[in-house]
């Protein structure tokens, strides 16, 4: 008997061919995409977005979850994918597509959800939980799972994973994508509920 994959959304499928056309290998997966399109289901007039478009599978994923009047803005800096991305969503005026640094999205801010996948994971995390609304969900994906506490990444102790997940603005929790894969989910916690939380 052989298996069958469960299907994707046709722009996602689309998204996929422009990525293979790009020789493109960065796209998140399927696992992460069901992930990102609940999120964005889950923020009814939301600003959804996105850090490096890529060539545009993500957004696919976070535009199929996107109600009818919330909006999409992601942001990539190489205008060659930023431009395939853009080609699969001309008819949905919910849906920004911008060229350039990631920094470009604070404009847009505050956010209701946040696929962070290029630009600011790593050098501004601060600033990435900021341009979070009260109630706004955080997505990183790519991580390695480690079965430690405090989690560990090649033996090292993984102080990015380690931020996120004990920053006192977030409830952050690590999910399983694939058995060798997983991303942080998190929500910015409404002011007044910071660190002092934690101890309750
Ligand atoms: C992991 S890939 C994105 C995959 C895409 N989000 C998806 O799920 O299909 C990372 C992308 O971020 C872009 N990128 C990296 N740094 C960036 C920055 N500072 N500003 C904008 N885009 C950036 C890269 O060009 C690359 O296309």
């Amino acid at each position: 008997m052989t298996t069958q994959e469960r299907p994707v959304p046709p722009r996602v499928a689309a998204a996929q061919r422009a990525a293979a056309e790009a020789g493109f290998r960065k796209s998140c997966t399927p696992e992460v995409g069901r992930l990102l399109a609940l999120a964005a289901a889950a923020k009814p007039g939301g600003v959804v977005a996105e850090s490096g478009t890529g060539s545009g599978v993500g957004t696919a994923w976070l535009h199929s979850g996107l109600a009818a009047d919330a909006r999409l803005v992601t942001v990539e800096r190489d205008p060659e994918l930023a431009r395939r991305a853009a080609a699969l969503f001309t008819d949905d005026p919910r849906v920004q597509i911008l060229t350039g640094d990631w920094r470009l999205l604070e404009q847009h801010a505050p956010f209701d959800v946040f696929f962070c996948d290029g630009g600011g994971k790593r050098d501004a995390p601060d600033l990435v939980i900021d341009l979070l609304s009260p109630g706004g969900l955080l997505v990183l994906d790519d991580f390695t799972p480690s079965p430690d506490w405090p989690p560990r990444f090649e033996g090292a102790v993984d102080d990015l994973r380690l931020h996120y997940l004990t920053h006192p603005s977030l409830d952050a929790t690590e999910v399983l994508t694939t058995p060798d894969s997983s991303a942080l989910v998190a929500a910015r916690r409404p002011s007044g509920r910071g660190s002092a939380a934690l101890s309750s």
